[in-house]
C-alpha cells in the first residue's frame, strides 16, 4: 500500500465510524505560546479537550503535519527519528472513550491493513485495568502480547494529557537486540510502535498541576511513515514511498548509490528527512531567521546543505529536490503544491546565502579541530564558536555536531557571552542609523508619489538603505533604512516618537523601530530584518504597532489641551517651549515666570479632564496658512511651515497648527493626570503628564499606597487624614511629656550634684559625676545647677561606654575672680585621656577612660582652687 493510499484509508476508515475529516493544521500554532512548533496530532486541537473552545464535531479525524526537532541529531542514523512527519490520529471531545478506541484501533490494523494479529502487541499504564480488560477480554489479545509500562503516559506542554496504550509491531527476531528482556518499549528495532491510544483525562496547567478534565477524551497518534514502513516491509521509514524518491534523487546529484556506505546513507537520509521539513515550513510561512521557528528552518536547512557537501555535492541542490517533495506530499498537503514556486524560492536564497561561506566555515572549523586535537584540548572556545555562527552562518549546534564527530565539545557559555556582545553592538549600531541616516540619494523617486497614509494596507518597497549605500535587498540581520511608496507608518516629528512594526514582504519582515521624514518630506523607516530577506520591489503590508501609536495620539492631543488649558489658568503670555510625545507620557515646557501653584494645577487638570469628558470631536483639515491664522490657530515660534498647513481643533477649546498623531474623540483619552511640574531655566517650566491606561495605573499606584498608609497606621482609608492628625498630635504630646520627664529626671540627679559643692575663697564651685544620656543632658543638667547655685563654677562629667564627657559652667562674677571654664575642662579631659577648651563661661570636652572619671574631676576641682587663690 502507498503512503498516500494509507492516509486516505486512515481517515476514510475513521469517517466511516463517525468522525469528521478535518485538514491538517498549520505548523504555526494558534494562540498557544507553549509550543514553538505543533508537534502532535492533538496540539493544534488542544482547545476542543478544554472545551475552551465548541469542536466542529465530538469526533474528529486528521492527518496532522508534525515537526519535532529534539532528537535532531539522530535523524539519519536511526530507522525512525524525523524532523518532520505526519501523524494520523482520532480524536474524541467527550465523547467515545477506551472501549471505543482500541476497538477501532485494532479493527484498523487488522481488518483494514491486515497486519498480522501475531506480531502484534501492546501496552498499557500499569494502574489501567480498564484498558487492559478490553485488550484481552473484549479484543482477544492474548495476555503475553499485553505489559504495564510505568512511562505509559503521554503529554505535551500544556494542556491535555493522560495514561495511554501504545501498540507495537513485532519486526520479527532478527531484528532485535537478543537481551532475554527485549519487548516492547525496548530501544532497539525489533518492536516498533505503530500507534499510540491516548486516553486524556487531565489537564496540565502551566504551573505543572494535573487537573482531571470534566469530560474524557481520546487523542491518538499513529506516525504514517512508520506504518507505511511496515507495510511496503521497508527496513526503515527512509525506503518507503514518502521519502525514498528523495534520497534516490539526491544519490544521483552525488553520483553516489544508497546502501554502499554507512556514512553516505546517513547523509542521504538526513537529506531525505530535512528536505520534507524545510518545504512544509516555508509552505506555513516560516522563514529562516536567527531567532524561534525562523531559525529551527535555518539550522535544519544547513545541517541538509553540509550534508550534501559530505556526499560531494558541489553547488545547489536542494531546489531540486524540492520538486520531489512536492510530488510526495502534494497530494495529501493541496497548499504545497501552489507554494512550490515560492518555497522553491526561499530555499535558494538561503542555500546560496550558507554557500558563500560554508567552504571557509568548514575550513576554519577544520584548521581549529586539528589545532584542538594536537594540543589535546577538547573545547572549541565560545568566541570561535560565534565567528563560525557570524560570519560563516554554521547555527551553534551543527558546530557542535561536527565538532562532536572529531570528540570534541564547544564553549556555549562563551559563545552566548559572545551573542550578547553582539548584540548590544547591533542596538549601538541602530541608534547610530537612527542618528546619522545617510540621507539617501531620492531624485529617482521624484515622480513617484510618495505620501503618508495612515490607512495603507499594502505598498511596495522603492529603496532600501544600507549604511551610506543603496542597495537592491537585505537579508535578515541587517540594519536598514527603506522608503515605500505608501506607508501608513507616522513619522516622527513636532515632538512625537516615530511610528514601530513590521513590514512584511513575500520572502521576509522588517522590524520597524523608528519612522522619520527626510528633510524634503519623504518618510523613512529605520528597520531590521528580521526574517527572510527584502528586496527593492517587493510588494510589502504592514503592521504598525497601533496600541503605541494611539497611546501617542491620546498624549498628543491631551498636550493640545493642556496647551490650552495653561493659557487659560495662567495667562495668554504662556507659550509652548518645546514637548515631547511619547507612548508612555508627555511633556509640555511653556514660557512662565512662576512656580505654579497648586490651585492652578487642580484648576488646569480640571479644565483638561472637562474637555475630555465633553466627548469631544476633534476636526483635522488641511487649509491655507493665511486661513488658518486666520482662524485663531495657534502656530509654534521658530517652526517653519509650508503653505498648505494642517490644522487640528477641539472645538472652542485648542486649534493648532500640527502634524501629529490625534484621538478622533476627546473621550478616547480617558483621563487626564499630571505628574510633575518645575522650572527648566529662567522663565522656561515643564509639565510631565499622563492619560489612557497611565493615568488610571498612576491612580491605581496612588490608592495601593494609601492603602498601604492605611494599613500603616490601622485606619480606614477614608479616615486616613483625621487618623495622621491624630498620631501627629500624640507626637507633640509625647515630645512633651517626655522634655518634662528629662526635666524632672535631671532635677531628681541635681540633688546628688549639689551634694558636691564646695566653697573656696568666697566662691562657689559644684564638682560631681551625673547619669546622663548624652551631651545635650549633661548640659541642661549643668545649666540648672548654675541656676541654682545663682553665683561660682560648676564642672560635671558622666561616663559612657568607653568614653568620659565633661562640662564646664561658670557664672560672669565667678570668671571676674579668675574662673576659667574652657581651662577646667582642659585639665579635667587630659586626666581622661582626652582634650578639650572653650570659652571662660562655658567649655566641654571628652576623654577616653571612663575609669579615670573620678580621677580626673579632683584634678579639675584642684584647677577650680587653683584659679581663685
Ligand atoms: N498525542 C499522542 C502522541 O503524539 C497521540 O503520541
Amino acid at each position: 500500500m502507498k503512503g498516500n493510499e494509507l492516509r486516505q484509508a486512515y481517515l476514510q476508515f475513521f469517517e466511516s465510524k463517525g468522525h469528521l475529516k478535518l485538514d491538517s493544521y498549520p505548523l504555526i500554532p494558534e494562540n498557544d505560546p507553549s509550543l514553538l512548533l505543533i508537534g502532535a496530532g492533538m496540539a493544534p486541537l488542544k482547545p476542543f479537550f478544554t472545551g475552551k473552545l465548541v469542536p466542529p464535531r465530538t469526533r474528529v479525524t486528521t492527518c496532522q503535519k508534525c515537526i519535532r526537532t529534539g532528537d535532531i541529531e539522530n535523524v539519519g542514523r536511526t530507522a525512525r527519528h524525523h524532523t518532520f512527519f505526519e501523524m494520523l490520529g482520532n480524536f474524541s471531545f467527550g465523547d467515545y472513550f477506551k472501549k471505543d478506541a482500541i476497538h477501532w484501533a485494532w479493527e484498523f490494523l487488522t481488518e483494514v491493513i491486515k497486519l498480522d494479529k501475531n506480531r502484534l502487541y501492546v501496552t498499557v499504564y500499569p494502574d489501567d485495568q480498564e484498558a487492559y480488560d478490553v485488550w484481552h477480554k473484549e479484543v482477544g489479545l492474548p495476555d503475553s502480547h499485553i505489559s504495564r509500562l510505568e512511562d505509559n503516559f503521554w503529554e505535551i506542554g500544556e494542556g491535555p494529557c493522560g495514561p495511554d496504550s501504545e501498540i507495537f509491531y513485532d519486526l520479527g527476531e532478527e531484528r532485535g537486540c537478543g537481551s532475554p528482556d527485549c519487548a516492547p518499549g525496548c530501544d532497539c528495532d525489533r518492536y516498533l510502535e505503530i500507534w499510540n491510544l491516548v486516553f486524556t483525562q487531565f489537564n496540565r496547567t502551566a504551573e505543572g498541576t494535573y487537573e482531571p478534565l470534566e469530560k474524557k477524551n481520546i487523542d491518538t497518534g499513529a506516525g504514517l511513515e512508520r506504518l507505511a514502513s511496515v507495510l511496503q516491509n521497508k527496513e526503515s521509514n527512509f525506503e518507503t514511498d514518502l521519502i525514498f524518491p528523495i534520497i534516490e534523487r539526491a544519490a544521483q546529484m552525488a553520483k553516489v548509490t544508497y546502501h554502499t556506505d554507512a556514512n553516505t546513507d546517513v547523509s542521504l537520509k538526513v537529506i531525505g528527512d530535512h528536505i520534507r521539513a524545510i518545504a512544509v515550513l516555508i509552505g506555513d510561512g516560516v522563514l529562516p531567521s536567527n531567532e524561534g521557528r525562523g531559525y529551527v528552518l535555518r539550522r535544519i536547512l544547513r545541517r541538509a546543505v553540509r550534508h550534501g557537501r559530505l556526499l560531494g555535492i558541489k553547488g545547489l541542490f536542494l531546489t531540486e529536490l524540492i520538486d520531489v517533495v512536492v510530488d510526495i506530499l502534494g497530494p495529501g498537503l493541496k497548499d504545497l503544491v501552489e507554494k512550490k514556486s515560492f518555497i522553491k524560492r526561499v530555499v535558494a536564497n538561503e542555500e546560496e546565502r550558507f554557500n558563500q561561506t560554508l567552504e571557509q566555515g568548514l575550513a576554519m572549523l577544520t584548521a581549529l579541530v586539528d589545532e584542538l586535537k594536537k594540543n589535546e584540548a577538547t573545547v572549541i572556545g565560545g568566541a570561535d564558536v560565534f565567528k563560525l555562527y557570524d560570519t560563516y552562518g554554521f547555527p551553534w549546534e551543527l558546530t557542535e555536531e561536527i565538532a562532536g564527530e572529531s570528540g570534541l565539545s564547544i564553549d556555549m557559555e562563551g559563545f552566548e557571552k559572545a551573542m550578547a556582545e553582539q548584540r548590544a553592538r547591533a542596538r549601538a549600531a541602530r541608534e547610530d542609523v537612527d542618528a546619522k541616516v545617510a540621507t539617501p540619494d531620492i531624485t529617482f523617486l521624484a515622480n513617484e508619489t510618495l505620501t503618508a497614509d495612515e490607512d495603507a494596507k499594502a505598498s511596495e518597497i522603492l529603496m532600501i538603505g544600507r549604511g551610506a549605500n543603496r542597495v537592491d535587498r537585505a537579508e535578515d540581520g541587517e540594519e536598514v533604512t527603506v522608503i515605500v511608496l505608501t506607508t501608513p507608518f507616522h513619522a516622527e516629528g513636532g515632538g512625537q516618537l516615530g511610528d514601530t512594526g513590521y513590514i512584511v514582504g513575500p520572502m521576509g519582515k522588517l522590524e520597524v523601530h523608528n519612522t522619520k521624514k527626510l528633510p524634503e518630506g519623504t518618510t523613512y523607516h529605520i528597520a531590521t530584518v528580521v526574517e527572510g530577506s527584502v528586496a527593492v520591489g517587493d510588494d510589502v503590508t504592514f503592521e504598525v504597532d497601533t496600541a503605541r501609536r494611539l497611546s501617542m495620539a491620546r498624549n498628543h492631543t491631551a498636550t493640545h489641551l493642556l496647551h490650552a488649558a495653561l493659557k487659560r489658568v495662567l495667562g495668554d503670555h504662556v507659550n509652548q517651549a518645546g514637548s515631547l510625545v511619547m507612548p508612555d507620557r508627555l511633556r509640555f515646557d511653556f514660557t512662565h515666570f512662576s512656580p505654579v501653584s497648586d490651585d492652578e494645577m487642580k484648576e488646569i487638570t480640571r479644565l483638561v479632564n472637562e474637555e475630555i469628558l465633553k466627548a469631544q470631536n476633534l476636526t483635522i483639515q488641511e487649509m491655507g496658512m493665511d486661513e488658518a491664522k486666520a482662524l485663531g490657530a495657534m502656530a509654534l515660534f521658530g517652526e517653519k511651515y509650508g503653505d498648505r498647513v494642517r490644522v487640528v481643533t477641539v472645538p472652542d477649546f485648542s486649534i493648532e497648527l500640527c502634524g501629529g498623531s490625534h484621538v478622533p474623540n476627546t473621550a478616547v483619552i480617558g483621563s487626564f493626570r499630571i505628574v510633575s511640574e518645575g522650572g527648566i531655566g529662567s522663565g522656561v517650566r515643564r509639565i510631565e503628564a499622563v492619560t489612557g491606561a497611565a493615568a488610571l495605573k498612576l491612580a491605581q499606584d496612588d490608592q495601593e499606597k494609601l492603602a498601604t498608609l492605611a494599613t500603616m497606621v490601622k485606619a480606614k482609608p477614608e479616615a486616613l487624614v483625621q487618623r495622621v492628625q491624630q498620631l501627629l498630635d500624640e507626637t507633640k504630646n509625647l515630645e512633651h511629656e517626655l522634655a518634662a520627664a528629662r526635666k524632672e529626671l535631671a532635677s531628681g540627679s541635681m540633688n546628688d550634684v549639689l551634694a558636691g559643692k564646695f566653697d573656696v575663697n568666697g566662691l562657689t564651685g559644684v564638682v560631681a559625676e551625673v547619669k546622663a544620656n548624652d551631651m545635650e543632658e549633661l548640659r541642661n543638667i549643668a545649666d540648672m545647677v548654675r541656676d541654682h547655685i545663682g553665683s561660682g563654677v560648676v564642672l560635671l562629667g558622666m561616663a559612657g561606654e568607653g568614653k568620659v564627657n565633661f562640662v564646664c559652667m561658670a557664672t560672669k562674677d565667678a570668671v571676674k575672680q579668675g574662673i576659667h571654664a574652657g581651662n577646667i575642662v582642659k585639665q579635667t579631659a587630659q586626666a581622661a585621656g582626652g582634650n578639650g577648651g572653650g570659652r571662660p563661661d562655658m567649655a566641654q570636652a571628652g576623654g577616653k577612660k571612663p575609669e579615670a572619671l573620678s580621677e580626673a574631676l579632683a584634678v579639675g576641682k584642684q584647677a577650680i582652687v587653683n584659679m581663685v587663690q
